[in-house]
């Protein structure tokens, strides 16, 4: 396999996130969003760790790009901290965080590099959760107005641009559970926050569309291929019902479907309260592609202690299958199949793999990161790709998560997922055997 087999228009990248990365986040005019807070109550992220300074890309911005460029891959994919753009979340502009992205947006192309931006990637500015964050009512006039802003200050520069990261995601890990900022927990707190970030990924879209000339715009969805433990009547529904949160909820009102209401009371009680028939237009955008973000299958098997969903997941582990170092199953047949099932939507004619990638333990020796294993789930994931795309599957690009280990929120510094290793004393790069492998994979 080599990468001329997926066409020569492929777009090949690496993903990063501005929380993730750039620390710098108490200065240069940053207002706090809601991980540099969460990060700072005891016991939720492992260790203590915080992202307030991360891989300092904010001052490394150049190095970085220079060593994306190094790997061969031609997109570079990060996102805008909204606190770096308005400290307050509205209003007030910051100066240098503007100045700040478009050095990074010039850096990219001075390389011959497609920047790709993503508005928003789980850091709210920390005044607007006082507010009530996703939640609140008015959050979709706050997120319009910093879309506006930032169409309007690099949409000559930027034409690639992801509207939102995992909604999903970060609603049921900071809305529902919380074990993500902004810590939040229950049922009512994660449907207000999902129909409103549901309306904020397609009216951003719209404003995108409105504002930015020749804008290739997408929106990046979480996704598992779900599987039933046992044939079980029960086990097949619980299946079903976790289907419809974890890949169906916010993908079908993008698609003009509106909540996938049908299979489950529950989201059937959710769209009745909230009168969601009445925002079907606004949760609507033909996108020009669908970001797919894909890190594992789950077996899911009913369970009646769990609230809402009823349903539980059976471990990779305790399953013997191969895992990562995250716990997460390794199943390259699984991305292919949730690769087939996003397809089978006839509105989705155009995916982008927007992130994929792993965390294993890694070791750096005699200034030498081997880590075998990382390459060996890139060339399975890769391959179950090209299947789905020789079948048919419109699949225009794919960006490996991550260009170098970062600040993984609630996991901290601790789980490494880049191609590139960092020492977060020293600040370090060292390109990682897997690095090296994408350099020839890309040359090919
Ligand atoms: C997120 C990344 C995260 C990665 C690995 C994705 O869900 O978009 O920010 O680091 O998964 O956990």
């Amino acid at each position: 396999m080599h990468s001329s087999d997926f066409g020569k228009d492929f777009l090949w990248g690496v993903a990063t996130a501005a929380a993730q990365i750039e620390g710098a986040a108490n200065s240069y005019g940053k207002g706090p969003s809601i991980w540099d807070t969460f990060a700072k109550r005891t016991g939720k992220t492992k260790k203590g760790h915080n992202p307030s300074e991360a891989c300092d890309f904010y001052h490394r911005y150049q190095e970085d790009i220079a060593l994306v460029k190094t790997l061969g891959f031609k997109v570079f994919r990060f996102s805008i901290a909204w606190a770096r753009i308005f400290p307050l979340g509205r209003g007030q502009i910051n100066q240098d965080g503007i100045r700040f992205y478009n050095n990074v947006i010039d850096e990219c192309l001075k390389l011959d590099l497609i920047p790709m931006v993503t508005l928003y990637h789980w850091d709210l500015p920390e005044s607007l959760s006082k507010e009530g964050g996703w939640t609140a009512f008015g959050i979709n006039a706050w997120f319009n107005e910093y879309v506006a802003f930032c169409a309007k200050e690099y949409g000559n520069k930027v034409k690639h641009w992801v509207v939102i990261n995992e909604p999903f995601g970060f609603t049921s890990l900071g809305y529902m559970l919380g074990v993500h900022a902004p810590g939040q927990t229950g049922v009512h707190n994660f449907f207000d926050a999902a129909l409103h970030t549901a309306i904020a990924q397609a009216e951003g879209a719209k404003i995108l569309r409105a504002e930015v000339k020749n804008a290739i715009i997408g929106t990046a969805f979480s996704c598992s291929e779900i599987v039933p433990y046992t044939q079980s009547a029960q086990d097949l529904l619980a299946a079903k019902r976790t289907d419809a949160l974890m890949n169906r909820f916010f993908l079908e009102p993008v698609l003009g479907m509106g909540f996938p209401t049908a299979d489950w009371e529950v989201l059937e009680k959710f769209a009745i309260s909230h009168s969601t028939w009445r925002y079907q237009e606004r949760m609507k955008f033909d996108f020009d592609f669908i970001g797919l973000q894909n890190y594992f299958p789950l077996v899911i098997k009913y369970n009646a202690f769990i609230p809402v969903v009823q349903a539980w997941e059976v471990k990779a582990k305790n399953r013997r299958a191969p895992h990562t170092a995250m716990g997460w199953e390794i199943n390259a047949n699984s991305f292919y199949r949730i690769i087939k099932q996003f397809a089978a939507y006839p509105q989705v004619n155009n995916i982008m793999v927007t992130e994929n990638g792993a965390y294993f333990q890694d070791h750096l020796v005699d200034g030498k990161v081997n880590d075998q294993a990382r390459i060996h789930y890139f060339k399975a994931y890769l391959a179950a790709m090209l299947k789905a795309k020789n079948e048919g599957v419109n699949i225009t690009g794919y960006l490996a998560w991550t260009l170098m280990d970062n600040f993984e929120w609630a996991e901290g510094y601790q789980a490494r997922f880049g191609l590139v290793h960092n020492d977060f004393k020293t600040q370090q790069r060292t390109i990682k055997q897997s690095g090296y492998w994408w350099q020839d994979f890309l040359s090919l």
